[in-house]
């Protein structure tokens, strides 16, 4: 084929610590369908993966639980390639990155920068846990806030007061891995020259790599200046060490998106493929990112930069999707909307969620919600009630009364026709990434289908010897165009794909779309999709909720091991007033993240407080509530107004925050003892 195209496309890297949840399944399905079409259409195209095996993180939750990091990141990209295998995601190779072809071409770019001159290095100063004799990355660290003075906050900004301060500047930090007292400690730190390249970035950009909504968030960067970016980490540390150093390692993101080369590389050496000839500067083969939209940045900047400086093609694309939100809101533990690949997958079919998806998609870096009820909606009004149904109204008349075979003749050329001609819009809209636009499409044609066999109903039809011919060739017109339409859905249904494909005794490839079955034999129709099912929906949203509490208890027990604050008189405890509160009125606070503004009956008087809940609670799933509240501590002037007291809440943060309820019977006003 003359205007084949060489195509490697890859999807971001996932963690290797901790399971995968819907958020990354909208962006292997949107690259998978992307592929899957252009392998339809007879392209040469690769789609290449691995898990991101590398950093701190990884490393202090492997010794969590015993295991080394490299036995960790193995069983979790063992679980990772079985969830995506189940969802139908087919990769032509699954890496990691903690792996040799990685390392080798990790240290091939870094040696080529520093031959260039684009790396340079700095002493700077950072906190050190002098206990464990490890540097502290900034969600490692907890203090008092310096504003508020509440205890137990995260680095950059206070989740009682909403201040926003840097790490330093916390009262008596501590560091979560061990509990000690960080130290500021000096070491030399290796930083890749990012400005160096801002006039080729810039051109890069405005060549159409990027999407405008991106291109114009990268503008602002632009505007802000590019910094230095610090490339290097220090022992301990899971990862490579840089060449030439001793105790220096590449910060995971370095060689992070080298990792879509290492699996690449890894695959041309099982197959007998050329790397450079994707790879190599002036290579003719086109190479595309699908990523989430917090991580343009890297894919934008660092990266291109870095290809460009060690003499390596860059990215034809950069493409990103915007976030998944679940019923409308930002996926949710509590709610059971936070939901793992596996879970889905023991509940629902995965060409459900693959329809959804994509009937949702656009090439835009919008969020996209999975709202529930209009999943179950969506999917069996389109695929089971147009789409399938075109099949199963027709193919039992051609089973049954015509030996499984097609009418020799076309009816309505015309009808056909239409069908036929629609290919070219539709493979446009995949192409551009613009599913959604196809899907509607693909339905609209469905629903003629379905119109058309209505108005000349077979049914009918076939009872009558002189009319029972033209039953023929209405269902027989039927199954074409039941089978232009799964032409069209193949890259997103290929389960379902194969199943119509043997009952049409044929293979589908994009071409097929055109051509019209005459006098073929078909097999016994077998139904193709059963209905979404209420009750399923319901079981994984509970199921949902309850892997929550068991992650929550695993993952967070060391990292929140707080130590205990130092010793106080009982006459200083005795002079905290503790009363049992009634949250008369519960709401949100407009700007602020994390605030929740509660109205408090202490049994006569009304106090307003603004808590630091909002991550754990709706305001209407307090209203009503008795909570435990300090009633004597001196108001408080906050940015958004004042705040008369404390309510009391345990847990380690984020939605693991349980406000203290005290046990019925209890009324407000009440003391606590
Ligand atoms: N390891 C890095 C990527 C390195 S690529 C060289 C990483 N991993 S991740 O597991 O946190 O995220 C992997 C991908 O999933 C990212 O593209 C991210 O944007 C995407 N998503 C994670 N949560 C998501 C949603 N809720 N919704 C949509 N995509 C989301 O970042
Ligand atoms: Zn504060």
């Amino acid at each position: 084929m003359s205007n084949m195209r060489k195509i490697l496309a890859t999807s971001a890297l996932p963690y290797a610590n901790g399971s995968l949840h819907l958020g990354h399944l909208l962006e292997h399905i949107q690259t998978d369908v992307w592929v899957r079409y252009q392998r339809l259409r007879g392209h040469q195209a690769y789609y290449v993966c691995a898990d991101d095996a590398h950093g701190t993180p990884i490393m202090l939750k492997a010794q969590q639980m015993g295991l080394s990091p490299e036995e960790m990141v193995a069983e979790v990209q063992k679980e990772h390639e079985a969830d995506f295998n189940d969802f139908l995601i087919k990769f032509d190779n699954y890496h990691t990155t903690h792996c040799d072809e990685n390392r080798e071409l990790a240290s091939l770019i870094y040696n080529r920068l520093n031959d260039a001159g684009h790396i340079k290095t700095k002493v700077i100063e950072q906190l050190f846990d002098p206990e464990k004799e490890m540097f502290l990355p900034d969600r490692f660290v907890k203090g008092t806030c310096p504003k508020c003075k509440a205890p137990d906050q995260y680095g950059d900004s206070c989740d009682a007061c909403g201040a926003t301060y840097s790490t330093t500047d916390l009262i008596n930090p501590y560091s979560t891995v061990s509990g000690a007292t960080p130290v500021m400690k000096e070491s030399e730190h290796y930083f890749f020259d990012l400005p160096a390249f801002e006039g080729m970035l810039k051109e890069w950009l405005r060549s159409g790599a990027v999407q405008e909504q991106m291109a114009n968030k990268l503008e602002e960067w632009f505007a802000d200046g590019l910094q230095q970016w610090d490339i290097s980490r220090d022992a301990p540390y899971f990862g490579f060490e840089i060449p030439g150093t001793t105790g220096k390692y590449f910060y995971v993101w370095l060689d992070a998106p080298i990792g879509y080369m290492g699996s690449f590389k890894n695959l041309c050496d099982k197959q007998g493929l050329d790397f450079d000839e994707f790879w190599s500067k002036d290579s003719d083969a086109e190479v595309y990112h699908f990523i989430g939209k917090d991580i343009v940045y890297f894919h934008s900047l660092f990266w291109p930069a870095m290809l460009e400086g060690a003499g390596f093609r860059k990215p034809t694309a950069v493409n990103a999707h915007g976030f998944l939100t679940v019923n409308g809101t930002k996926m949710s533990k509590s709610k059971g909307t936070f939901i793992k690949a596996r879970t889905y997958l023991t509940h629902l079919n995965p060409e459900y969620l693959r329809y959804y998806f994509s009937a949702k998609l656009t090439s835009r870096v919008d969020d996209l919600d999975l709202n529930l009820e209009d999943f179950s909606q969506r999917v069996n009004s389109d695929l089971v009630g147009k789409f399938v149904n075109i099949a199963s109204r027709c193919a039992g008349f051609i089973s049954k009364q015509f030996d499984g075979k097609l009418s020799s003749t076309i009816l309505d050329p015309a009808l056909a026709q239409e069908f036929v001609a629609a290919g070219d819009t539709i493979a446009q809209y995949y192409e551009d990434r613009e599913y959604g636009k196809a899907m509607r499409e693909i339905m609209a044609l469905a629903d003629k289908a379905n119109e058309f066999i209505a108005v000349e109903e077979p049914w009918v039809l076939a009872k009558a010897e002189e009319t029972r011919a033209r039953a023929h060739e209405v269902c027989s017109l039927g199954i074409n165009l039941f089978k232009i339409l799964t032409v069209y859905l193949k890259p997103v249904l290929p389960a379902l794909t194969e199943k119509v494909e043997s009952f049409l005794n044929i293979e589908l490839t994009w071409d097929d779309h055109k051509v019209l079955l005459t006098d073929h034999q078909i097999e016994k129709f077998k139904p193709l999709m059963q209905r979404v099912e209420a009750k399923h929906i319901e079981a994984m949203v509970e199921e949902s909720k309850d892997n929550l509490k068991e992650q929550a208890a695993v993952q967070e027990t060391e990292l929140t091991k707080d130590p205990i604050s130092e010793e106080i008189e009982f006459d200083t405890f005795a002079k905290v007033d503790l009363r049992v509160a009634k949250i008369a009125k519960a709401e949100h606070v407009e700007g602020a993240n994390k605030l929740l503004k509660l109205q408090l009956d202490l049994g006569g008087e009304t106090r307003q407080v603004f808590a630091g809940i909002k991550s754990a609670y709706q305001p209407e799933d307090l209203e009503g509530k008795l909570t435990v509240m300090v009633a004597n501590l001196k108001p408080r002037k906050m940015r958004f107004g004042m705040s008369e007291g404390m309510v009391l809440a345990a847990g380690p943060g984020g939605k693991d925050l349980w406000i203290l309820n005290p046990e019925d019977g209890a009324q407000p006003g009440m003391k606590v003892k």
